[in-house]
């Protein structure tokens, strides 16, 4: 008998975790392990969630919401986010259209799979979230990274897409507010983005995950109602995690044209069943309770302004170091080529020496650059910004 298994799958030896939670992993560890360790890596809220979402959950569970929930989610919430969808854009959908899955991961995953084939490309705007190529290599396609740097604000322009558009596009990934890099687009670059999509028959997977965390008066755009054309095309992802701080929730949403609703509810019922349903519960507070979720969301916007800036001029002070003041999210994306080091190392570096926490751009598509979140308190993020400067200045001697 042959004692050596045979090999796994293609999928499970082509995809790479994600380093973002790589590298939080390891922060975590070490903290664990009772080092001062500065975190900036994780992608995630540093409050809890809003005690009338628990409270909403806790009930559930305590009145027997324990069962199998309906595969695109429960009626009551799938009303409500149709009903939000209408109130915060005019944007009128039913909520058959809506798909609550278990985290804005799974609803993009869940896109990419309803609407790619082995074969296709799918054009991902770099610096992307890290999760994008995978799960089209997942899918069975081709990720077709296009570079957007500082050049451009981080920004994909009309002429970028056109010039990488082939006859085997399928899919056009967008984000906006990004993760990485913090940048909003604006409703007119957003409209000629898709125009360019429309005229060329693409599918729209909108990521719009941080809608709600924005500044200076920047504003979201929901691609969808952008034009009739762009709703037959769009597939709007969404969630509850970054919004309400309910990573841990695993509660994500998508809203999509009928054909592409039911094709991912199919897959869905396949793959996952349907989002925990307590938890379900929970979001319909979130939704509907919306004077004490607008207080719980003003309260985190607040800190998260003042740390955004904050360490976008602590960043800027840093000599060798040019950071963009983002608009949205809780990201800043500053550039490190000037202190000669690949950001890969940079950030190992970084971590072994002064126990910061730091993404390197590389992960995001973006080589020369470092992702810090400051969704972290403000006492991390003064000790944080103080050590990089530290080993910034033993990089430039
Ligand atoms: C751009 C973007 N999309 C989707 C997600 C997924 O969020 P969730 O925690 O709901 O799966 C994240 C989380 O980091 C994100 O940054």
């Amino acid at each position: 008998m042959n004692s050596n298994p045979a090999p796994l799958s293609t999928w499970a030896r082509n995809v790479s975790p994600s380093p973002t939670l790589v590298i939080d992993g390891k922060a975590k560890a070490l903290l664990a392990a009772g080092e001062d360790v500065c975190g900036f890596a994780a992608g995630e809220p540093d409050f809890d969630t809003p005690e009338h979402i628990k409270a909403a959950a806790i009930s559930a569970l305590n009145t027997g919401k324990t069962k199998y929930a309906p595969t695109p989610g429960i009626e009551a919430l799938r009303v409500a986010i149709a009903e939000r969808y209408l109130s915060d854009y005019g944007l009128k959908v039913s909520s058959s259209q809506v798909v609550v899955s278990p985290g804005g991961k799974y609803s993009c995953y869940l896109a990419i799979m309803a609407t790619c084939s082995p074969g296709d490309e799918v054009i991902i705007p770099a610096p992307y979230w890290v999760s994008y190529p995978e799960m089209v290599k997942l899918a069975g396609a081709t990720p077709k990274m296009v570079l957007a740097d500082d050049s451009t604000h981080f920004k994909l322009t009309p002429a970028m897409l056109e010039a990488a558009i082939t006859p085997r596009t399928r899919l056009l990934v967008m984000n906006s507010p990004s993760n990485p890099t913090g940048v909003v687009y604006t409703r007119d670059e957003l409209a000629a983005i898709t125009a360019v999509a429309v005229a060329h028959n693409l599918y729209i997977l909108s990521d719009e995950m941080y809608e709600h965390l924005l500044y200076d008066g920047a504003q979201a755009t929901c691609i969808a109602t952008l034009s009739k054309e762009a709703e037959a095309r769009t597939i709007v992802v969404a969630g509850f995690s970054k919004t309400y701080a309910m990573t841990g929730w695993r509660l994500g949403t998508l809203v999509a044209p009928a054909p592409i609703v039911k094709a991912c509810t199919e897959l869905q019922s396949q793959m996952s069943s349907n989002a925990t349903t307590f938890a379900q519960w929970g979001a319909v507070a979130a939704l509907k309770e919306k004077e004490k979720t607008a207080a719980s969301l003003a309260m985190m916007m607040t800190a998260f302004d003042r740390r955004r800036k904050f360490l976008h001029t602590e960043l800027n002070k840093i000599p060798g170091m040019t950071c963009l003041l983002s608009q949205g999210a809780f990201y800043l994306f500053p550039k490190i080529t000037a202190f000669g080091l690949p950001d890969e190392e940079f950030c190992a570096k970084l971590l072994e020496e002064e126990k910061v926490a730091a993404v390197p751009g590389s992960a995001f598509g973006a080589p020369g650059y470092l992702r810090l979140s400051y969704a972290t308190s403000d006492e991390i993020i003064r000790k944080g910004v103080e050590r990089l400067a530290r080993f910034c200045a033993k990089l430039k001697k």
